[in-house]
């Protein structure tokens, strides 16, 4: 049973990071898609709402799973009982990042392999900050995630805006 993990804050799940999942699956027996819930980050989607997101946008890919980790990535890829780690490479200036995290994850353990896919072309500039940025000024993000994502930023986005007034 070949066993991955792909790691991320998917906050929110984009295109580029629905190609990945797709690939990814397509490769090995089991894709588990590992959302960080990390404390030090404060991020638009709570890590319940982005677990949801990325099962409901993955729900046509029979053996992919969503679950949410803390803590090192290494030790979520063992607890599931995973061989490697799947990263998305979008463009060279991932590239330095993306290097030093799976020579730091390897020598943490050396079990654990990165296996990375480059991002599909048309997504290569698409991130979770981009998208954050343009709904916040109202743009359209629609090609940029998933359709049954977007009105969920928008919503988000104005959800966090009104708040912020009435603390005001
Ligand atoms: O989607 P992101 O934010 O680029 O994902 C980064 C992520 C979650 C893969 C990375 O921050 C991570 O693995 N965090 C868990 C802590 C960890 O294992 N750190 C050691 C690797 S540098």
């Amino acid at each position: 049973m070949k066993r991955a993990v792909y790691p991320g804050s998917f906050d929110p799940v984009t295109k580029g990071h629905l190609d990945i999942i797709e690939r990814a699956s397509a490769i090995v027996d089991e894709l588990i898609v590992g959302v960080l819930n990390n404390n030090e980050k404060t991020p638009l989607f709570s890590v319940d709402e982005r677990v949801k997101m990325l099962k409901d946008v993955t729900v046509h890919i029979p053996n992919v799973r969503v679950e949410s980790f803390s803590g090192l990535s290494v030790e979520f890829v063992k607890k599931c009982d995973a061989s490697f780690l799947v990263r998305g490479l979008r463009a060279v200036t991932d590239f330095e990042y993306e290097l030093q995290m799976a020579q730091t994850n390897r020598s943490i353990d050396k079990d654990v392999d990165t296996l990375f896919l480059t991002t599909g072309l048309k997504y290569a500039y698409i991130s979770s900050t981009i998208v954050k940025e343009v709904a916040f000024y109202g743009g359209d993000i629609s090609g940029f995630v998933p359709e049954t994502i977007v009105d969920r930023v928008y919503g988000k986005i104005s959800q966090k805006a009104k708040g912020k007034t009435s603390e005001v």
